[in-house]
């Protein structure tokens, strides 16, 4: 049957009890399939959420299925329905007027909650409802509702295909508010294209924060309208020589969009006072450690230093924090501060306090690696724990929260075994168990889960120059940092947890993710059909 024109009402924000009684009005002479016996329970999901109900019936996702959310999520809704088309070949209609046939409808809508990242997600034999704090809420239920439709139809229930997804009621929400992955572009450069793709995938795991390092001794990556030669010499090279490259404004923004399209926040960092020989070869004013800049293509740290007595600097640095302030509308501006082993303490603190107030005039909160602990900070700076304990719990002494990035933990640029291609061992070689196990919020007796803004994984790119490489690295370790920022210590397990993870592969094969094939997990080896159109 032909469905009125429903939406106009749908779309004006009628309460979600409204919005599947009318349809279901209209949906009653869809026909009765039956579906055989499924379990929500067993679906891979990763992260893997709070609570699901299984109700052991399914939803039959097919040609008939619309797409109904209130106004506020009909951004989250499209991107619903351009996934679900990537997976299944299906057109679903959002908030569909007029003529198209309808028997199942997914609904959207926000409710008040605790927390604006929880969300509640039925599946019903005849709707999915989607009620969430926000539209961060509903998009990280997309994410759910995306994982739990399968790899393939079933073309045996009706003369069209049908893809049965479990049913049941899944009410979750992550233990951290950041959950975040870092990508250095600055030793070697990667383009939008690769960062837009990392982006898709985390999306798809539930990531939030995309911390980017822009600046580093081999390469400034981000242009910089009032000091032009930080892209034009300073991009210009990479750790062994490459071109570099670096990102325009323009490009920036791109990323920026992309990112909050899938309500990832981005967060730059400009780090310094040291790794900066990039900055002071296009600048020599800026430099302090007494020699001649001159563009650096090798991987030794903690030799160049800008002069943190030179008032020029701060200038410098205004300009630089305002530009990148005017494309982020994420709250954080990274101001890095590791290894800064050619800066004298007391200079360092100076510089350290000097820098906060100016991120600040800019409305954004102050992110530094560990070392920034030594300087009087505002309790509102986030100290990024990578190296040095005693730094974090200082940070914690001074009201300061931590985000946790342990290097023998969490670095994803770190080799799994000594066999591994690509990556360095300073700190740890991490095979994937051991990436999984470990928990933050007892990580380190000084700081409490009070203390923690949230979990990242740094990947640094000394060793590596492509997206394949950057995928070996990356992938499969991100997914685990990402179940350890979601999923309360209670609720994981290494065994349960890496059989989820071999079933992965399917989307790894969709998406053309190059991951490393650890022989810790059990991997299912997908042999996917095209997706079809059933139009
Ligand atoms: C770092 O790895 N130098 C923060």
């Amino acid at each position: 049957m032909k469905t009125p024109s429903l939406s106009r009402f749908l779309i004006r924000g009628a309460a979600i009890a409204g919005l599947v009684a009318a349809v279901a009005a209209c949906t009653q002479e869809a026909p009765r399939i039956v579906f055989p016996e499924t379990d929500l329970a067993a679906v891979p999901m990763i992260p893997k959420p709070l609570d699901v109900a299984p109700s052991g019936t399914a939803f039959g996702l097919d040609r008939f299925t619309a797409i109904y959310s209130t106004e506020a999520l009909e951004g989250v809704a499209g991107f619903l329905s351009e996934k679900i088309q990537s997976k299944t070949g299906l057109r679903i209609p959002v908030n569909a007027e007029g003529e198209t046939e309808v028997h199942r409808g997914i609904y959207l809508s926000t409710s008040e909650m605790d927390n604006p990242e929880a969300y509640h997600l039925r599946i019903g034999p005849d709707s999915v409802t989607i009620s969430a704090g926000s539209a961060q809420g509903a998009f990280l239920a997309i994410q759910t509702l995306r994982q739990a439709i399968p790899e393939t139809s079933n073309d045996t229930l009706a003369e069209y295909p049908i893809w049965p997804v479990p049913g049941g009621e899944i009410r979750d929400v992550p233990q951290f508010g950041y959950r975040g992955a870092m990508l250095d572009v600055a030793r070697h450069f990667f383009s939008v294209e690769d960062v837009k793709k990392y982006l898709d995938v985390m999306a798809y795991y539930k990531l939030n924060v995309l911390h980017l390092h822009l600046t580093d001794d081999q390469g400034w990556r981000i242009e910089i309208k009032s000091w032009p030669k930080l892209t034009e010499v300073g991009g210009s090279t990479e750790v062994g020589g490459g071109p570099g490259g670096f990102y325009t404004q323009e490009d920036y923004a791109e990323i920026v969009r992309y990112a909050a399209e899938r309500h990832i926040t981005i967060v730059p960092e400009v780090d310094m006072p040291g790794h900066t020989n990039a900055a002071s070869v296009a600048y020599p004013i800026l430099n302090g450690n007494g020699k001649t800049p001159e563009l650096y293509t090798g991987t030794h740290v903690g030799f160049s230093t800008w002069d943190t007595r030179k008032d020029t600097v701060y200038a410098f640095i205004d300009d630089v924090v305002r530009e990148i302030s005017a494309l982020t509308p994420g709250p954080y501006f990274h101001i890095g501060g590791d290894e800064s082993h050619v800066t004298r303490k007391d200079d360092y603190i100076y510089f350290i306090e000097r820098v906060e107030p100016i991120v600040q005039k800019y409305g954004k909160r102050v992110i530094g690696w560990d070392e920034v602990a030594h300087a009087d900070l505002d309790s509102s700076t986030v100290a990024q724990f990578w190296a040095d304990e005693e730094n974090a719990t200082r940070a914690v002494g001074k009201g300061m929260k931590v985000l946790l990035s342990p290097a023998r933990k969490a670095y994803l640029d770190m080799q799994y075994d000594t066999l591994s291609e690509y990556g360095l061992h300073w700190a740890a070689y991490i095979p994937v168990d051991t990436a999984y196990i470990w928990d933050p919020s007892t990580y380190s007796a000084g700081i409490a889960p009070k203390d923690i803004l949230g979990i990242e994984a740094p990947l640094w790119s000394e060793t590596i120059s492509t997206i394949e490489e950057l995928e070996y690295l990356a992938f499969p370790r991100l997914l685990g940092y990402s179940e350890l920022g979601w999923t309360p210590a209670a609720k994981r397990s290494w065994d349960e947890y890496k059989l989820r993870l071999a079933a992965q592969t399917p989307y790894f094969k969709r998406m053309d993710i190059r991951y490393y094939p650890s022989a810790l997990v059990p991997w299912e080896v997908p042999d996917l059909p095209e997706p079809q159109n059933p139009d």
